[in-house]
């Protein structure tokens, strides 16, 4: 029998809730499924830094570096300034691990309402494919002469050949692999940024037209992308974008598909360890409640399931999360699901196993 070893980091809020009902499918769906599960649990998050002074201690690179995949909850603390936690947690080991994508399904599933009018889980199925390394995301720039009038602050874009590639290249891959319509479309902003994303164009079209001659290949800027996400989303198969732009229209992707109770992500490096997390944030004000919705945690595990090559395990957890959206649950949100957070965990679990 195989075991993946897993890396739990539950996190902070309602972190540990969430994670606790993905574990609890995760271990249901590996049952059925005929594979191990060996859990390794990391408090990294905001009250350990409030005891330690510690956001990610030296080893805990390496110590996940030993795991086939990081489960994680959420990261962010009422009690600690932003930046510090995200900066510190989650984008160093998105960085130090080089998982260079950030995958993110918008895919409305039946019985889940959808802020957009005649819009169904026909028109809502799509996947961003968000470059998660480079952009506006390294920290490169500075500030002089701060305080002073003339103070100036500099955030630099950077995106290098390697990086834009690589990305383009996964985003190709999946659509040959996963899309409908076997259609790419690139996001940016090409009449403004024509540095940056002039290099994004052409290594498109380079790529595409020595590679994926088979994939369609579309471009839309990411202002009009936002309207027609809202407008046509039906248009869209598998979308690729920087860093930045992906963050923004994710966030957008998650509240048609339902909201922060359902969008899930991986932040994937293809030839090491990729870890993957619920796209909310640790919810603070619920925490303890049992009102929070663990769906997006557990659409995180199956999407897990399927980067490890569990794939019965993952289409049997994505049908029972499909079942309960459309039979169960009253709600997506927070305490009006008509089930508590474990009772909704309950029921993926006994449908999958
Ligand atoms: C996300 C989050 C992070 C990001 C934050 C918490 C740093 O918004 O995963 O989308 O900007 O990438
Ligand atoms: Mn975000």
């Amino acid at each position: 029998m195989k075991t993946h070893r897993i890396a739990v980091v539950p996190g902070d809020g309602t972190g540990p809730e969430v994670t606790a009902e993905a574990v609890k499918v995760l271990k249901a769906a590996a049952g059925e499924h005929g594979f191990g599960v060996d859990l390794a649990e990391f408090d990294f998050g905001g009250d350990r830094y409030l005891k330690t002074g510690e956001v990610l201690p030296d080893s805990a690179v390496d110590d996940l570096r030993a795991f086939d995949s990081i489960l994680l909850g959420a990261i962010g603390h009422p009690d600690v300034a932003p930046g510090i936690l995200e900066k510190g947690i989650l984008l160093r080991l998105r960085f130090e691990l080089d998982q260079y994508i950030n995958l993110r399904p918008v895919k409305l599933y039946p019985g889940v309402d959808t802020p957009l009018k005649d819009k169904g889980p026909d028109e809502i199925d799509f996947v961003v494919v968000r470059e998660n390394t480079e952009g506006l995301y390294t920290g490169m720039g500075g500030i002089q002469y701060k305080g002073t009038p003339n103070e100036v602050a500099t955030q630099i874009m950077c995106s290098t050949r390697a990086g834009v590639e690589r990305c383009l290249r996964y985003a190709f891959e999946y659509a040959r692999k996963h899309g409908k319509k076997k259609q790419l479309t690139l996001v940016a902003k090409t009449n403004v940024l024509t540095f940056a994303h002039d290099l994004w164009w052409r290594t498109f079209n380079e790529v595409g037209d020595a590679d994926f001659p088979d994939i369609k290949r579309d471009y839309a800027h990411v202002d009009a992308t936002c309207m027609w996400m809202v407008k046509n989303p039906e248009w869209f198969d598998v979308l690729v974008t920087c860093n930045l732009f992906g963050d923004i229209i994710t966030d957008l992707g998650a509240m048609i598909q339902g909201g922060m109770g359902i969008a899930a992500g991986g932040n994937i490096n293809p030839k090491g360890v990729s870890m993957f997390e619920p796209i909310g944030g640790s919810a603070p004000k619920y925490t303890g409640k049992g009102v929070i919705n663990p769906l997006a945690a557990i659409c995180a595990a199956q999407m897990m399931c399927a980067h490890l090559g569990e794939q019965a395990a993952a289409e049997s957890i994505e049908a029972a999360v499909m079942k309960v959206t459309k039979e169960k649950l009253e709600s997506l949100s927070a305490g009006k699901m008509g089930y508590s957070t474990s009772e909704v965990g309950d029921l993926v679990a006994s449908i999958v196993a």
